[in-house]
């Protein structure tokens, strides 16, 4: 269970490496602040020795040990006052000398009370989901690309809207979704035909939410689905899907009806619905299916929690064919 091991060796390396840049630093701070106060070089080679002092009562336990100790630890404290008070003499802060660390919590070991410290997990599992991500083509749908004038400037005589003024209505709601990205927040239904820019719009929201240091998983119904029944049934047991689908600070969910129909699909697609729901952890859905469909596929929990969502509606003349129409 967990995640691939391979993700848990290379967030070894990494706190590694935080380690090392955080005791160059260290390093180089103490290096300036003896250049601007030498004093503080004394002071730093003062309390080494005190440590060494220290050590030896506490291994050779005279009878005196309590009173030695006690006078060791008030010789140290002196010299750190003294040592605050140059820093400040010359402009730098008094914890100017202290260890660095990425994580205070566990001070950059990876460990904390015993178990994995969550910024060692958080390593593990941005490293899954840029696996997970890295068939997507995040980068190649933006807003800027997303062009309002693919859509005829007509009313929709079924929907009695003008499309192009509904799909100028959909690219900003998604702008401002995207841009004041927040947690807990709503999640999003995208309805429509084929080529009408849901994964357009979909990716450009996971861009812009990635950016602002979010974790987003982006997979199609088909994808996802194989994979969680693959690590559920298959030979090697994994939840690494399941958990990073779950604990995503968002999900795109692309292609939904495309996948087969079976029992196991949907009770997964219930079961990410409904947790992602009560952890407030915003979903967007996007589907070809009609109302109908999806009521007939699904059943009423499905389609109840999908009507819950801020509804979005593609309209217009596929733009996958335009585009080609225009090369030729
Ligand atoms: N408004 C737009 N401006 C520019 N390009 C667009 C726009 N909408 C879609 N496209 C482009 O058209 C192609 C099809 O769009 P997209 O894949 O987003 O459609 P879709 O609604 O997800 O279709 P499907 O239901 O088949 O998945 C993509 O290459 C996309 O970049
Ligand atoms: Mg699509
Ligand atoms: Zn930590």
């Amino acid at each position: 269970m967990g995640f691939d091991q391979k993700f848990y060796a290379e967030a070894e390396e990494e706190i590694k490496r935080r380690r090392t840049v955080n005791a160059q630093l260290q390093d180089s701070r103490i290096a300036e602040a003896e250049l601007k106060a030498p004093s503080i070089r004394e002071y730093r080679l003062e309390m080494a020795r005190t440590g060494e002092k220290l050590a030896n009562v506490i291994l050779a336990r005279p009878s005196d040990a309590k009173e030695k100790i006690e006078s060791i630890e008030k010789a140290n404290l002196a010299l750190q006052e003294k040592t605050e008070k140059a820093l400040e003499e010359v402009g730098l802060p008094k914890d100017y000398l202290d260890s660095i660390y990425n994580c205070p919590k566990c001070r950059d070991t990876g460990i904390f009370e015993n178990r994995r410290c969550s910024c060692f997990m958080d390593i593990v599992k941005r490293l899954a989901s840029e696996r997970l991500n890295s068939s997507s083509p995040m980068q190649l749908c933006g807003f800027d690309s997303f062009d309002c004038n693919y859509y005829p400037d007509v009313v929709d005589t079924v929907k009695k809207v003008n499309v192009r003024k509904l799909m100028q209505h959909n690219l900003d709601f998604c702008v401002k979704y995207a841009e004041n990205f927040h947690l807990p927040n709503v999640s999003i239904v995208m309805k429509g035909q084929t080529g009408l820019g849901k994964t357009h719009l979909s990716l450009a929201i996971a861009e812009k939410v990635l950016e602002q240091g979010y974790s987003v998983i982006y997979g199609s119904a088909p994808d996802l689905f194989r994979k969680l029944e693959q690590e559920h049934f298959g030979y090697e047991k994994s939840d690494e899907t399941s958990e990073l689908i779950m604990s995503a600070d968002l999900l795109v969910l692309d292609d939904l009806g495309s996948e087969f129909s079976n029992p196991f699909y949907t009770s997964s697609l219930y079961n990410i619905l409904n947790t992602r729901y009560n952890s407030g952890r915003p979903t967007i859905v996007n589907t070809n299916l009609e109302s109908a469909e999806i009521q007939q596929r699904y059943g009423d929990r499905i389609t109840s929690r999908l009507y819950a969502m801020e509804q979005l509606f593609f309209l217009g003349k596929d733009i996958r064919v335009q585009k080609k129409l225009a090369k030729k």
